[in-house]
Order: structure tokens, then C-alpha cells, then sequence
């Protein structure tokens, strides 16, 4: 019999770190205790009425594929929701996706090929990496460190990383898993460097309007960039609806979309019903997203608060999104996290957070962190911090 083997690009991936502990999860429910969960940046809040309000009047007889550079309409809301931003696009510049997944992975298509390398700051949302090895490129990290709020280096430090094979940066910006936000000295930056070295800047803004101080700023806004500029969105996260499976990819550059548009029509297109149904949220979003911003600002202070309180744990306060990376005092968070789902319990509770070792691509670095995503109400999230807290003290007396 002639061997079958499966490929080495997905060999490459890796298991998503985030999900790796269910069948732990799942054996620590079935003996009774409640696992609070703070690893996945899955929103407990329901999305607005509204959306589902359109779906329910949704009257075609058929549910077809949607034109794959979208439904014009809600192209249009796109195109509307940017101008509250001072990005006045064209219906043609925006291409909705399947989710803000989709706009990465054609905003790595389109501006690399196999081989080539991709500057990323680390600690970096882990999904680009299983991206870049279905790209079969090279992610090149510049290390951000917690102890200096995970600010960018220097223009120079950034060049130094540059390459004959370098064509693109990524930029989180607000950050998961980090919580932080560009300065504008940083944007300008990562603006200077790209135009320097004739490289793309990938600006994944996912998390946009999620920001507890100031106005969100992106880098699409900057104009000599605009060029080289692709945002990558969704609608995931600020209208709280990440199954709806809607995102977007954005550029001012014509070569760009129309590369972009190759690959929209391949995968035919993105989820209809939910096109349709985001429409009312894109044209008037603040009536959602302020709520929402308010509500997480809220929960990053109850967190903030009790886990400075913690002996031995450190954090960085987030600007935005809702994650932090925190420092423990444990030698492998990937240890305490099984000991949290295998052992620990108080009041048949316990939780799960997130080692941040994998959300890291130079090895060893972030063995004692964890990210934590606040997608609790802040009574649960009260309790989750105390839960943390007792573990802590649970997991250095262990063994010993
Ligand atoms: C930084 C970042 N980008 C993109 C995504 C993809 O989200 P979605 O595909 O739901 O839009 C996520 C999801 O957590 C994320 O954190």
C-alpha cells in the first residue's frame, strides 16, 4: 500500500493554545465543578436586538451566496460606519469577509509569497501564526516586554529587522493580547518604516472602538502611508457577535483590491443573512459600541485592581480591547493552568485562563505569563479574581 501522509504546511500549525485545555475543561466539568472561563475572547454580551430583529424579517425565499465583493448595501454601511472615523473610502475599497480571519489571511496572500518574511510584534495574537504557515512564510518578531507597558521600540530597532525578504508589518492595534494602543509617535513609526523599505502595513483593528481613553485612531488615517495600507477588520467583537462571521478588508491601494477581489470570488463570498443584518448597526454603531466599551472599561478596572493585589503578580493596566497579559509568580503557566483544571476547586469552582508562552514565537519567552480575557460580568470576573488568587497560594504550597 503507498503511504498517504499529511502535509508539512499544516504539520506547521500549531493546536490554538487558547483551545488546547478543553478536553480538560470537559473532564473537570463532568466531576462537578464550574470552570469560569477568561481564555477565549468569546463576548458573553448578546449582540443588539436590532440584528436579530433583521434577521427575523428577512423574507427572500432562498438563501443565496451574497456577490462575492459583497452586498452593496452593506458595502455602503461599511463605507458609512469609516466616515465616523474620518476615512472617507469608496464602496469599492472595502470587501466584507468571512470574519476578521478571512481579511488576514487575503491581506498575507496578497502581499506575500512562500518564503518570504513578516515583521510582528510579540506577544502576538496566535492565530498569525497558524496563518503564516498556510502562507508558508516567516514571522519575524520585535519582543514587546510588560515591564515597559509593551511600548515599540525605536524607528531603528525596527529597521534592523528588515530584510531583502521582509514585505509586510503587522500591527494589533487595540492589542490582543496585550490591551495596549499606538501612540501616535508609534504609528507614525511603523508609517516611516513601511514607505523606508517599500513594505505593506497589515493594521488589524479588530478591536477597534474598544478603547477606554481617548479617540480610536487608525492607521489608515495616516495619508502618505495610505498606499501600503491594509486594514484588516470585524464585526466580531465591537457589536459583540463573533459567530456572525463578518469582517472586513480595506484599502486605499487599487492593485490591492483588486488582488483581494481574485481571492473574495474563489471563496465566493461572505455569510449573506448576516450582511444583511449588520447593516443597521454599521450605520448608527456608537448606539451599541459606547455601552459596550463603557461595560469592559468597567471590568479592566475590577481586574486591574485585584490583580495588583495578588502578591507576586504583575500587569500592565490595558488602554483597550479585553485582554491582559499578566506575570506570575509560577515558574510554567502551562503547569498551573492543568493544576487549576485538575486539581484546584474552591466551592466546586475554578478557571481558565490562557498560558501566554504560545501567544510568543521566540521560544522560552512568556513561560510565566497568562493572558486573560475579561468576557465576564463583573461579579463572575470578582470572583474569577479570587479564584486566581486562592489558586495561587493553593499551587505554591503543592507538592511541597
Ligand atoms: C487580533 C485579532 N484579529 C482577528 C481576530 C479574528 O476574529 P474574527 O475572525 O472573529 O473577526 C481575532 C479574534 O480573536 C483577534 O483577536
Amino acid at each position: 500500500m503507498k503511504h498517504i501522509r499529511i502535509s508539512q504546511r499544516v504539520n506547521a500549525v500549531i493546536a490554538s493554545p487558547i483551545r488546547k485545555f478543553l478536553p480538560l475543561v470537559l473532564k473537570a466539568e463532568a466531576r462537578g465543578i464550574e470552570v469560569l472561563k477568561l481564555n477565549v475572547g468569546d463576548p458573553d454580551i448578546p449582540p443588539a436586538p436590532i440584528f436579530w430583529q433583521t434577521i427575523r424579517r428577512y423574507r427572500q425565499g432562498t438563501l443565496g451566496y451574497a456577490p462575492s465583493p459583497g452586498i452593496s448595501q452593506h458595502t455602503q454601511a461599511w463605507v458609512k460606519y469609516y466616515a465616523n472615523f474620518g476615512l472617507k473610502l469608496k464602496p469599492e475599497q472595502v470587501i466584507p469577509t468571512v470574519g476578521g480571519a478571512e481579511a488576514i489571511l487575503f491581506a498575507l496572500l496578497v502581499t506575500t509569497d512562500p518564503g518570504d518574511e513578516v515583521l510582528v510584534f510579540e506577544p502576538l495574537y496566535s492565530s498569525y501564526k497558524g496563518f503564516a504557515a498556510m502562507c508558508n512564510i516567516k514571522l519575524v518578531p520585535v519582543t514587546l516586554k510588560l515591564e515597559n507597558g509593551f511600548a515599540l521600540p525605536p524607528k531603528q530597532a525596527l529597521a534592523k529587522k528588515v530584510t531583502s525578504r521582509t514585505r509586510a508589518i503587522v500591527v494589533v492595534n487595540p492589542n490582543n493580547p496585550t490591551g495596549t494602543i499606538l501612540s501616535d509617535k508609534e504609528m507614525n513609526n511603523i508609517a516611516d518604516l513601511s514607505l523606508q523599505h517599500g513594505l505593506f502595513i497589515i493594521t488589524d483593528e479588530t478591536y477597534r472602538e474598544i478603547v477606554f481613553k481617548g479617540k480610536q485612531k487608525s492607521l489608515l488615517q495616516i495619508k502618505r502611508a495610505r498606499p501600503n495600507t491594509i486594514l484588516v477588520d470585524s464585526a466580531s467583537k465591537r457589536f459583540s457577535m463573533p459567530g456572525a462571521r463578518i469582517g472586513s478588508f480595506v484599502s486605499y491601494n487599487p492593485q490591492v483590491m483588486e488582488a483581494a477581489l481574485k481571492l473574495a470570488m474563489i471563496r465566493l463570498s461572505a455569510p449573506t443573512l448576516e450582511q444583511h443584518a449588520l447593516i443597521p448597526l454599521l450605520t448608527r454603531p456608537r448606539l451599541f459600541t459606547r455601552a459596550i466599551t463603557q461595560e469592559y472599561r468597567r471590568r479592566r478596572d475590577v481586574i486591574v485592581k485585584a490583580l495588583r493585589k495578588i502578591p507576586g503578580v504583575t500587569c500592565y493596566e490595558p488602554q483597550g480591547a479585553f485582554y491582559l497579559i499578566a506575570k506570575l509568580p509560577v515558574t510554567n503557566a502551562d503547569d498551573f493552568v492543568k493544576f487549576l483544571l485538575t486539581e484546584f476547586g474552591d466551592r466546586k469552582q475554578t478557571i481558565l485562563v490562557t498560558p501566554a508562552e504560545d501567544f510568543y514565537i521566540t521560544p522560552g519567552l512568556g513561560r510565566n505569563e497568562i493572558r486573560i480575557a475579561y468576557v465576564l460580568n463583573v461579579k463572575r470576573l470578582t470572583r474569577a479574581l479570587e479564584l486566581l488568587k486562592r489558586s495561587l497560594a493553593a499551587y505554591q504550597n503543592h507538592g511541597t
